[in-house]
């Protein structure tokens, strides 16, 4: 598959980046992940706000209009032959001498691939997933979609170490979100959310669950949600690009609820899929 790398378009085994690119040596840059459906990008132009609000929060300088970013991205995709994909981008601060602070004059590296999108199966959907927990030890900017990712790294190794979809993290008793999607519960009907703070990358799916609650009448209320409540509640989920809405059936070696997808999950899920149409 074709890739772009810093201006050209090129074999994915022929792009390359010097081993002084602050990326590979700090970690310093941002990513974004978006979701294509048939061949069309789905919420490009919050993805694309987040990204902008990441390369600000690091203080990279945007290279690239919104329209330019568009027609990269575009380019990337059209050159791939599946349908439905997902469209990774990252951008690091750039080329440097080894030194920690942000050096001057240097070209942000602007990287973009993209791959067939691996969809939850039929029967996560149908049966929900489990998860673990475990406490949540990154740093206090979970806000920037930053490449930094050893603390998501090391949840998502825990669960694959349990066999199951996600880590769901706690911050001193308090939920935060899973290795790489967000976390929602449901109690007495009303869904919940961790607020959007410094704890949590706020995902393009969390405006998109408002909307949907907001359109069909379900109370939302973003709240501190103690471990407590996440073990009582009637239903709890996940969301990511790649997951959409995925039902969370057992924590640990609790059962969630009643063991199986609840009914708020159903409706958002038809509404997300809906929305994707
Ligand atoms: N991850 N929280 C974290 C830590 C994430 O990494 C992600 C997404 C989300 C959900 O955000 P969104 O709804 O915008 O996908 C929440 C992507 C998919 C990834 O790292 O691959």
């Amino acid at each position: 598959p074709l890739v772009y790398l810093n201006g050209v378009m090129t074999p994915l085994s022929e792009a390359k980046i010097s081993v002084l690119d602050r990326g590979f040596i700090f970690g310093d840059g941002i990513y974004e992940v978006i979701p294509v459906y048939g061949r069309k990008m789905f919420r490009a132009d919050q993805h694309l706000a987040r990204l902008f609000r990441s390369l600000d929060a690091i203080g990279i300088s945007n290279p690239h209009s919104k329209e330019e970013w568009l027609a990269l991205i575009a380019k990337v995709m059209d050159a791939h032959e599946a349908d439905d994909q997902m469209v990774y981008l990252q951008i690091t601060r750039g080329v440097a001498k080894r030194a920690h602070a942000y050096p001057k004059d240097v070209t942000p590296t602007v990287f973009i691939m993209t791959n067939p999108i691996v969809m939850p199966s039929a029967e996560a959907r149908e049966h929900g997933v489990a998860c673990v927990s475990m406490e949540d030890l990154r740093w206090l900017h979970c806000e920037i979609k930053s490449i930094s990712l050893l603390g998501n790294v090391f949840a998502a190794q825990n669960a694959a170490e349990h066999g199951v979809t996600e880590t769901i993290q706690f911050r001193n008793g308090y939920l935060t979100e899973a290795s790489s999607s967000n976390v929602w519960i449901v109690k007495d009907g009303v869904l919940m959310g961790p607020p959007k703070d410094n704890q949590i990358l706020e995902g393009i799916r969390y405006a998109l669950i408002e909307e949907i609650c907001a359109a069909k009448n379900i109370p939302f209320k973003a709240c501190r949600i103690t471990r407590d409540e996440v073990f009582a509640a009637d239903e709890v989920m996940l969301s990511s690009a790649t997951k959409e809405v995925l039902a969370v059936v057992k924590l640990d070696d609790q059962t969630i609820g009643n063991g199986l997808p609840g009914p708020i999950y159903k409706q958002l899920y038809a509404a997300y899929q809906l929305a994707k149409a």
